[in-house]
């Protein structure tokens, strides 16, 4: 072989096994087969030789470079492996260390509460629904007995997103909309949260939750819901617990209570929970009104319905023994993991 390409050969050689980097390697590829290369210049200067020695120069030339490529994609790999091997140790896991410490959430009392409440109606075969927070004035008001200018409104005066839909006062708004669809028998509760425009106090939000609970069916009596109201206090509150229904008036029950139930804490003796009475107002009840049925298109003389409505802070607060409601707003963790 000619003793030129030989030498480019070995020297190119020498510098390929020294190049560290991608970029030393480049360097060697344009100083030999570059525009100006050594190789290139060589090639170039075919012009000059005899007819009889170009071809065989030629084919040097090319046996040269060939060798080259091959030995620069060979270094190639071979850096690419490494770079990947020190990345492998780089990267390896201690699998000895501590693992990071997961901190779990924690449920709010009122979830707590309302899982419970929730588990005790479903025992008793009750569906659960959900009705939109911001509702129209028809299904919150007017289809529960309490038409524009009523005095209740002043009572429930909530947040107005037009004239004739707001963010509803009470779940009772979910009543309307159930019977309305036609669908009986009726057995639902019906969670979620309602508005009302009240200052902040220990107990008073102008956000909180409540449950309704509706029946609608045949022969569906007074003494139905106070059988269940009695089983729900028992399974809520303790196996112990009484309830008492106190008249009362609601606008969309006929007639309409209040029920207590015997603190849960003294058995009724009094104490600091019940304030000394031995009783505790948990919520507010009665049989659906006849008009109130009839407006949502009911049958009053073959129908009968109950309802109640149970604050759910209201009970969350009394189980759990907790004296001001904004703490369960406040959702600080140390407060919350208590429960
Ligand atoms: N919606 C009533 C309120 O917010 C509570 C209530 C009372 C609901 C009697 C009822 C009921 O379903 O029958 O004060």
């Amino acid at each position: 072989m000619n003793e030129t390409l030989r030498t480019i050969e070995e020297e190119t050689r020498a510098r390929i096994e020294e190049a560290e980097s991608q970029e030393a390697l480049d360097e060697v590829r344009v100083s030999i087969l570059g525009k100006k290369g050594r190789l290139t210049q060589i090639l170039k200067g075919m012009k000059d030789l005899s007819p009889e020695e170009r071809p065989k120069m030629g084919q040097q030339v090319n046996e040269v470079r060939q060798l080259i490529e091959e030995m620069m994609q060979e270094k190639k790999n071979k850096m690419k492996h490494a770079l990947l091997t020190e990345r492998l140790k780089r990267e390896t896991i201690d699998v000895t260390l501590p693992g990071k410490r997961q901190i779990r959430g924690h449920r709010h009392p009122n979830q707590i509460a309302l899982e419970d409440l929730e588990r005790v109606f479903i025992g008793m075969g009750y569906e659960i629904v959900e009705g939109p927070e911001v509702e129209y004035d028809r299904y919150n008001f007017e289809l529960l007995n309490i038409p524009a200018n009523h005095p209740a409104k002043d009572e429930q005066d909530t947040f107005y997103i037009t004239k004739d839909i707001l963010l509803r006062t009470q779940t009772s708004s979910v009543q309307a909309r159930i019977m309305e669809k036609g669908k009986l028998p009726i057995k639902i509760i019906s969670p979620g949260r309602v508005f009302r425009s009240d200052e902040v106090d220990a107990t008073h939000s102008p956000s909180f939750h409540q449950v309704e609970g509706l029946v609608v069916g045949k022969n569906v009596t007074m003494a139905d819901l106070k059988g269940t109201l009695d089983q729900f206090a028992r399974q809520f509150f303790g196996p112990n617990t009484k309830t008492k229904l106190r008249p009362h008036h609601f606008p969309f029950t006929e007639p309409s209570a209040e029920v207590d139930v015997t603190c849960f804490k003294c058995g009724g003796k009094g104490c600091g929970v019940c304030k000394g009475s031995g009783w505790i107002e948990i919520l507010g009840c009665g049989m659906v009104h006849p008009h109130v049925l009839e407006m949502c298109g009911i049958d009053p003389e073959v129908y009968s319905g109950f309802a109640f409505g149970i604050g759910l802070e209201r009970v969350a607060l009394l189980k759990y023994e907790i004296d001001d409601m904004r703490l369960l707003y406040e959702n600080d963790v140390r407060f919350l993991s208590q429960f």
